[in-house]
């Protein structure tokens, strides 16, 4: 069992309060996704209160922990610092909250760029991080009904949406998010 009370009061101090608000809405949503596609409910409420927990670091406090943690980054990460808040996140609630549930870890560590073969909560905290409540662009309504309705269909929205925005902005690509793209097709297509 987890004190759900605890990891909420240690949140709020790692983040911001819009942040803090998001995280409870992310939270909130991975549950009901989970409670509809029968994954592990108390699993997705805690990875989705958590997973931005290393978000609202610095930069140099970032760099800082990559080096105490002994974190290997791609040379993506290495460039755009604030993808590895995932990465970083899950080793601090590691370390900081005794977490070591794996999965909870993935779903945190993989929720910016996604990967290849996403379990369903990383699937669920990925998707609940673009759709939860306080989330509002243009497009939001319908990610809300595919994810509601289909979570591969949902996911490969969002990737769509990911993918398409990076390259508009001229920012750099992760590998990963193709590879999450790529398999949720094939998958998809030998289900058929
Ligand atoms: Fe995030
Ligand atoms: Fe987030």
């Amino acid at each position: 069992m987890y004190d759900m009370e605890y990891l909420t009061s240690q949140l709020k101090k790692r983040v911001s309060s819009k942040r803090f608000i998001h995280s409870l809405g992310v939270s909130e949503t991975a549950e009901k996704l989970a409670k509809l596609y029968n994954a592990p409910i108390e699993k997705a409420k805690i990875a989705g209160l958590l997973h931005d927990y290393a978000k609202d670091l610095q930069d140099d406090e970032a760099r800082e922990y990559i080096v105490q943690f002994g974190l290997k980054l791609d040379d993506v990460l290495k460039f755009d610092i604030n993808l590895a808040h995932g990465q970083i996140g899950a080793e601090l609630i590691k370390r900081e909250l005794n977490i070591s549930d794996s999965d909870i870890l993935n779903a945190i560590k993989y929720h910016t760029t996604g990967r290849e073969n996403m379990s369903i909560l990383e699937k669920i905290v990925y998707i609940a991080d673009y759709i939860e409540p306080s989330r509002d662009f243009p497009g939001v309504d319908e990610l809300r009904q595919a994810a509601f309705s289909n979570l591969d269909e949902g996911i490969l929205l969002a990737l769509d949406k990911t993918i398409t925005y990076v390259v508009k902005k001229g920012k750099l690509l992760h590998l990963n998010s193709i590879l999450a793209r790529n398999s949720i097709i094939v998958n998809r297509n030998k289900s058929l």
